[in-house]
């Protein structure tokens, strides 16, 4: 499939939308631990169903994406495109494999998004399997460095962005606008 070279209308609202549910789940989760115990259920609720959300929109927009493939601004030197081009498809991936790593962590933890933890506070999702805690905590170790390593990605992203808007002045922003 040959490569456009600007973002359809579609694109951009997947990419805004990422943005807006990656600002609810990321510092949510973050927070968490802090919270006084009367309002974690709150955050926990939040932060699943935005995660959650974040799991459809990205898989979604990963399946749009392969159909309407975009090119890398063409001026671009070589070690810039591998760059811009690992962090995109680490954060594609992460967006997927960090959700599927929270979901399945409370329903190992025997506490699935039921209740007070309802997907969008009245969605009950099924508990569908057995408690095991072992489980549970491993996957929730995992989900808290790859909650770090998005991060990381994201100071990637956002670095790259401001270098090509302020200093090489090529309208990369403006592309996804
Ligand atoms: C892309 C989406 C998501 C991101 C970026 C994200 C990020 C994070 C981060 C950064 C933490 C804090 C880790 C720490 O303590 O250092 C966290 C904790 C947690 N997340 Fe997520 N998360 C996402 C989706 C989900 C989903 C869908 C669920 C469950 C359905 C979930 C359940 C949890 C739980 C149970 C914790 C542990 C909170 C605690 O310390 O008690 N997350 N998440």
């Amino acid at each position: 499939m040959e490569a456009c070279m600007a973002y359809t209308p579609t694109a951009k609202w997947f990419h805004w939308i990422t943005v807006c549910l990656i600002a609810i789940a990321l510092p949510t989760g973050l927070v968490i631990q802090h919270i006084k115990e009367s309002d974690k259920m709150a955050f926990y609720a939040i932060h699943e169903s935005a995660g959650l959300t974040l799991l459809i929109v990205a898989s979604l927009r990963l399946w749009y994406r392969v159909r309407h493939p975009v090119a890398l601004e063409p001026s671009l030197p070589a070690p810039m495109r591998v760059t811009a081009t690992v962090v995109h498809h680490s954060l594609y991936a992460a967006l997927i494999v960090q959700p599927l790593l929270g979901f399945f962590a409370t329903n190992a933890f025997g506490f699935p998004m039921q209740g007070a933890t309802a997907y969008f506070g009245f969605i009950d999702l099924p508990k569908f399997m057995p408690t095991m805690e072992g489980l549970g905590n491993v996957l929730i170790w995992i989900h808290r460095w790859l909650g770090w390593i998005i991060g990381a990605l994201l100071v990637a992203h956002i670095g790259g962005v401001i270098f090509h808007q302020a200093i090489r002045r090529d309208g990369t922003l403006i592309r996804m606008v």
